[in-house]
């Protein structure tokens, strides 16, 4: 696959797709230690046929993006709660974790040597940063690896779902992670629990999946890429509390910004047969950002949240104010906003 050539790009439309950019990031762990990493400009991973990963799935990553500022400036948003998670994940499939320092200085790197291909101020597009890292020891048996790669790719991307257009989703049928299981890692096997369930919302003309708890089948869960958020009848924000979600750092945010814009956020259980109390629903997460959900389809029965096309108030001025932080058009309260 040939490199991207960045005046090839046409800033407005550039989708979610992947673009082989000049620079990524690679470290190696053997012998009992990471072994110095830097950038690279190769975009290929050689591993063994019996590699870990390949056939037991010892694989964690990340979604980051950078943001253009108005001044030209590049911003990275809480890239130290990407490391935490990483890490996080990583101890869940027993795998080696990453110094945290590092990782950020890892990302920055990789922004500041693609950083024309970080789409301009105003475009909604952003670089998309993916780290990652998978286990490469070639095992027959179930047991976890002694060497790992550690990887960076970043690519420009477009909005994950274009504009604040509420779109329709399904309930779906299928689990993607189990109540114990690995729903609070970002690990691969996830994803591909949704595939299945994702095409048939998609084969139906939904834009997604939407899941529910995989014990009882009763309360929202979140979207195969992002978490949920209602807005109810009582003004306040809702999120789901549940063991099998990922901890989203959008999420976390939105906690904060929903307390400070007085919506008293809440994270609870969250009953699929209660969506008449919402006035308002969304997904989100670093791809998805803040995406009104115009309507939920459950057994068959579809519930309208706000509008099906046009956002609610509060979702647009939760976007607004989340995008404007990331963007550096909204003050910084708490120190979130990392340049690069
Ligand atoms: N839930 C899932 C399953 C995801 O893949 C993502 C995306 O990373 C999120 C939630 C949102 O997480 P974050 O806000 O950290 O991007
Ligand atoms: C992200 O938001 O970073 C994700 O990893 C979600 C993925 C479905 C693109």
């Amino acid at each position: 696959m040939a490199k991207q050539d960045v005046k090839d790009l046409d800033w407005s439309n550039l989708g979610f797709t992947y673009r082989d950019l000049p620079y990524s990031y690679n470290e190696e762990f053997k012998d009992g230690k990471w072994q110095n990493g830097g950038l690279t400009t190769k975009s290929t991973l050689t591993f063994s046929e019996a590699a870990e990963e390949l056939h037991y799935g010892q694989e964690v990553f990340e979604g980051m993006k950078a943001y253009r500022r108005k001044d030209g400036g590049i911003n990275l948003f809480r890239p130290d709660m990407n490391a935490k998670r990483l890490n996080n994940s990583a101890e869940r499939l027993v795998m080696q974790t990453y110094p945290e320092d590092k990782f950020v200085e890892a990302v920055k790197a990789v922004v500041k040597a693609n950083q024309e291909f970080v789409p301009p101020y105003g475009s909604g597009g952003s670089l998309y940063i993916r780290p990652f890292m998978v286990g490469t020891e070639p095992v027959v048996g179930v047991t976890a690896s002694s060497t790992y790669t550690f990887h960076i790719y970043a690519t420009p991307v477009g909005a994950y779902i274009k504009g604040l257009k509420p779109m329709p989703y399904v309930v779906s049928e299928y689990d993607r992670a189990a109540h114990a299981g690995t729903g609070q890692a970002k690990t691969a096997g996830n994803y591909a629990a949704s595939l299945l369930a994702g095409k048939k919302a998609h084969d139906a003309g939904y834009a997604g999946e939407l899941y529910l708890d995989p014990r009882e089948h009763k309360y929202i869960d979140e979207f195969s890429g992002a978490n949920f958020f209602g807005i109810g009848k009582d003004g306040k924000f809702y999120t789901p509390k549940s063991e099998s979600i990922l901890p989203s750092i959008t999420k976390k945010s939105m906690l904060t910004i929903a307390k400070d814009l007085g919506l008293d956020p809440t994270e609870t259980h969250i009953d699929i047969n209660d969506l008449d109390q919402f006035t308002e629903a969304g997904a989100m997460g670093t791809a998805a950002v803040v995406s009104p959900v115009g309507s939920l389809t459950y057994k068959g029965n579809k519930h309208v949240f706000f509008s099906e096309t046009k956002p609610g108030p509060v979702t647009q001025k939760l976007y607004d104010t989340l995008f404007g932080i990331q963007e550096g058009d909204v003050e910084d309260k708490y120190g979130w906003v990392v340049p690069v």
